[in-house]
């Protein structure tokens, strides 16, 4: 087509910025910015149908796996492994429209502006979702990649219970994207998720791209309590065994550990049901679920262990039983060195302000570390908000973000190539 040198390309944020409306318009959360796609719902597969559609639209090569991962990839005829670059468009109930979904879109819109160009990657492009990665209908998060790369077997996967009871292989099914992509899957040649920060350091520092170095890591664990159930008017105090009690103490205990321990440790009690869940009555139970990360290994196993023998004395006390259930528990992650710096030095020539930093959440990114060279960028969020319908990223962010996007891919693609 036209003699524009790979370099000199640059997305089109106009066509980004429709597409991500129009994918946030499945299932929008009236009033906001945001929408509500919990994983393989009928919102999710409204949001995954198109997605697809529009992978059709560029003429990829579109894969679905045994666990729901869709891949479009360009058509190479030596089947070389692409250099890939993707996220997820599953969101939390209470989820705003960039978070998974702008690396998904973004990956896109830098294949469509790659193929419009007319030049063809010695290595071909790739963009991909990963089913359930934010865990909040099925844990752990980041499931479909973590089944990707090997981390766990299809079989198990499908077993997995979500909150609202359904099984996760019979919903694959019904909306379906069941499909026969083999797994674990063949590595791509190498892997660059682009994101929105989701926490305030970018916009504190009025930095444009975060060069992603890793990702901290992460325990899950869900508490089930069973006490006593009687009358709130007639038991006396000495007499109760209240699983309620238990679950607000170490919740609060939760708070003052991750203050005490400081730096880096973050907790969070984020789901809490007691049942039955009436005013005049001393629960039965109480189930709620903790969230502990850091980037050190060994001081998150510090947190995990003091959590575990408060909760266990306090349960003592109380008369109240415990189970614990892991839900999710991820090493940290470091990137590639050779990426990250990929990153960092593409986003300085394209004379954006970078910075070296952690992921504070979980991304794909980290479990395809595990199998090729893989790094992330960073755009800001503002103030620092996500998981809200709140969530946003300014369209010149969102530009720089996925122009580094292109260009980082365009240059992997040609390494050794
Ligand atoms: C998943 O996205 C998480 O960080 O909670
Ligand atoms: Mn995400
Ligand atoms: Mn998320």
């Amino acid at each position: 087509m036209t003699n524009v040198k790979p370099q000199e390309l640059r997305i089109d944020i106009d066509r980004l910025v429709e597409k991500l409306a129009a994918l946030a318009e499945i299932s929008p959360i009236e009033g906001t910015e945001g929408c509500a796609r919990l994983a393989l719902t009928d919102a999710d597969k409204a949001g995954r149908d198109l997605v697809v559609s529009w992978m059709h639209d560029l003429d990829l090569e579109v894969a679905i796996d045994g666990i729901g991962n869709v891949v479009g990839t360009m058509p190479d005829p030596g089947h070389r492994p692409p250099v890939m670059c993707g996220s997820h468009i599953d969101t939390v109930q209470t989820g705003g429209r960039y978070d998974g979904n702008l690396g998904v879109l973004a990956g896109l819109e830098v294949i469509e502006t790659v193929r419009a160009s007319g030049i063809t990657p010695s290595r071909p492009l790739a963009v991909g979702f990963f089913t359930n990665e934010e865990g909040a209908r099925f844990a752990p998060d980041m499931l479909g990649s973590l089944v990707y790369v090997g981390g766990m077997s299809v079989e198990e996967a499908h077993g997995i219970e979500g909150i609202d009871g359904a099984i996760l292989g019979a919903e694959l099914d019904r909306i379906a994207y069941l499909g026969s992509g083999p797994l674990p899957a063949s590595p791509p040649h190498s892997f660059v998720e682009l994101h929105v920060e989701q926490g305030p350091v970018l916009e504190a520092d009025a930095i444009t791209i975060g060069a992603v170095t890793g990702v901290q890591g992460i325990s899950w664990t869900e508490v089930e309590l069973t006490g006593q159930s009687n009358h709130a008017g007639t038991t006396p105090m000495a007499l109760r065994k209240d699983p309620g009690v238990v679950a607000f103490r170490t919740a609060a205990f939760v708070r003052d550990l991750v203050v005490e321990l400081g730096g880096a440790q973050v907790g969070t009690v984020g789901r809490i049901e007691l049942h039955p869940n009436l005013v005049n009555v001393v629960p039965a139970t109480a189930t709620f679920t903790i969230d502990l990360r850091h980037t050190d290994n060994d001081v998150l196993a510090e947190a995990e262990k003091r959590v575990d023998e408060f909760l266990r004395t306090t349960a003592e006390t109380e008369g109240v039983s415990v189970q614990t259930r892991e839900l999710a528990r991820f090493d940290p992650v470091a990137f590639d060195a050779n990426v990250i710096a990929l990153v960092a030095d593409t986003a300085a020539s394209l004379g954006f302000s970078t910075k070296r930093m952690p992921s504070g959440a979980g991304h794909d990114a980290q479990m395809l570390a595990r199998v090729c060279p893989t790094a992330m960028v960073f755009v800001p969020s503002v103030g620092g908000i996500s998981h809200n319908p709140a969530e946003h990223t300014s369209a010149a962010d969102l530009e720089a973000g996925a122009n580094v996007l292109l260009q980082t891919m365009l240059r992997l693609a040609e390494d050794g190539a």
